[in-house]
């Protein structure tokens, strides 16, 4: 590669063909779980105005002080490229009077922008799929979105490698009493945390609770317990989700250190993990966030909803190579001999796209001599060859050549050759050049 040569952004991707399709059979199958359970697809926007994040992630989140690709637009508003779902979801919802009356379940998929550090698993611009329920209450809701995780989990044979951890943050009032309080606690041992820590301290302490630090994490244990600030009846719902969780069968463990980076969390938090991938082991989490519709300008509605991070279920997918690809479809290459008989080739190639349409068709725009184009016919990996020159033309028929085994190739009038295509079995090739997406 020439030294001026662009590249990707640091953090941001190209996915090649190669992986493409493991992406593609991964969004169909989790289209196909969320359709399955009544939610419905929406389509939002990828740049918002700045203040929605800075009202519903929160003021001093790790999101919102360090992280979001923020923009004066040409009139001089403040914009931001998402740093996450679902603040834009609810803002469609109110707009559009989802959220007022009635009961909507939503899913959205699409890219997500934040300045984090890149290392395997985690990328400046990353892949979600989220899944919105505003208007529900009760913790059926909050059962229904950890089963739904469950479900195409094991749809894709990952379901014994992903592990759920949950917790309850209790009311927002519950929560900012226990914050108060462990705050305090922390103080009195600031210089003993560490740096990271030292820095959350004093704008949000609860998220000191997520240290990795052994330092820490001794001092966190003689900590005030959050469980023990919990709400009578943020209490009740937890245990009546983990009650809807064991009739379900569904393993969990709740973990007392599960805050969350997002600051509209209210009562239940989860997590589903892998050990597989390393530190960026969290492949979906999300939540129950009562107060984020209030906050955005709407009248007191309680929702949840998680997200599923698609580059790290890729990456798992790959890793327990759990996605088995089916064979692809058979490939023709259409060839023709010089300029005049392309544009009959063409018209035919059409013909054969509209009847054939589980097969694919490459037609060689390129040209030139036979041989060349043969060769190009044999790199794509193709099945067959349809070849059209002066005397096909003439004769209006169209010669095929099956390109592997023996070779052998005979001329034949357009129904023939369509019958002779469609007895042909579905050849076994696994991705590769000509490999289906
Ligand atoms: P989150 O935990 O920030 O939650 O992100 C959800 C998932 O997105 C993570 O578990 C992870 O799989 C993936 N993810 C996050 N950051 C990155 C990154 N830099 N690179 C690759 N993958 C990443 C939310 O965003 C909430 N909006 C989820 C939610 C929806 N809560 C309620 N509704």
């Amino acid at each position: 590669m020439r030294a001026n040569t662009l590249r990707s952004i640091r953090g941001m991707r190209d996915v090649l063909p190669e992986d493409a399709h493991v992406w593609s059979r991964l969004e169909a199958t989790l289209e196909d779980t969320l359709n399955s359970f009544g939610y419905q697809k929406i389509r939002l926007p990828v740049v918002e105005a700045t203040t929605l994040f800075r009202r519903s992630v929160g003021e001093f989140t790790d999101i919102v002080e360090k992280e979001m690709y923020s923009f004066e637009s040409r009139d001089g508003e403040s914009l931001t490229l998402r740093p996450e779902g679902t603040a834009g979801c609810v803002r469609a919802a109110l707009q559009h009077g989802l959220a007022f009356n009635r009961v909507s379940r939503l899913w959205y998929r699409g890219p997500m922008f934040r300045y984090e550090r890149p290392q395997k698993g985690r990328y400046r611009q990353f892949e979600q799929v989220g899944v919105e329920a505003i208007g529900i209450p009760s913790p059926a809701l909050d059962a229904e979105l950890i089963e739904m995780n469950c479900a195409y989990l094991q749809r894709l044979g990952l379901g014994d490698c992903v592990r759920l951890r949950l917790n309850s943050l209790g009311s927002a009032d519950a929560r900012a009493a226990y914050a108060a309080e462990l705050k305090a606690y922390l103080q009195a041992r600031r210089t003993e945390l560490d740096e990271d820590s030292q820095r959350r301290l004093d704008r949000n302490p609860l998220r000191i609770l997520d240290s990795k630090n052994d330092a820490t994490r001794k001092i966190l244990a003689e900590a005030p317990k959050l469980d023990t600030f919990l709400d009578a009846d943020s209490e009740r719902h937890f245990e009546a989700l983990l009650g809807f969780l064991d009739s379900l069968d569904i393993d969990y463990r709740v973990d007392p250190h599960l805050v969350r980076g997002l600051d509209y969390y209210t009562r239940t938090v989860f997590e589903f993990e892998t050990a597989q991938l390393g530190a960026q082991g969290t492949v979906s989490a999300g939540g129950r966030y009562d107060g984020l519709v209030e906050a955005l300008g709407g009248r007191p509605t309680p929702a949840a909803g998680f997200a599923v991070g698609m580059d790290r279920l890729v990456l798992l997918c790959k890793e327990v190579d759990s996605i088995k690809l089916g064979p692809a479809s058979p490939l023709v290459y259409c060839v023709a001999a010089d300029s005049l008989s392309m544009g009959y080739l063409m018209r035919l190639t059409r013909r054969m796209r509209e009847e054939m349409a589980d097969l694919r068709f490459i037609l060689d725009t390129q040209g030139g001599r036979m041989g060349a184009q043969m060769r190009r016919a044999d790199r794509a990996g193709a099945d067959w060859a349809v070849i059209a020159g002066d005397r096909e033309r003439q004769s209006d028929r169209l010669t095929l050549k099956r390109m592997k085994e023996l070779g052998e190739q005979e001329t034949l009038t357009y129904d023939a050759l369509v019958a002779r295509l469609s007895g042909e079995p579905l050849s076994v090739r696994l991705g590769g050049a000509g490999g289906s997406d």
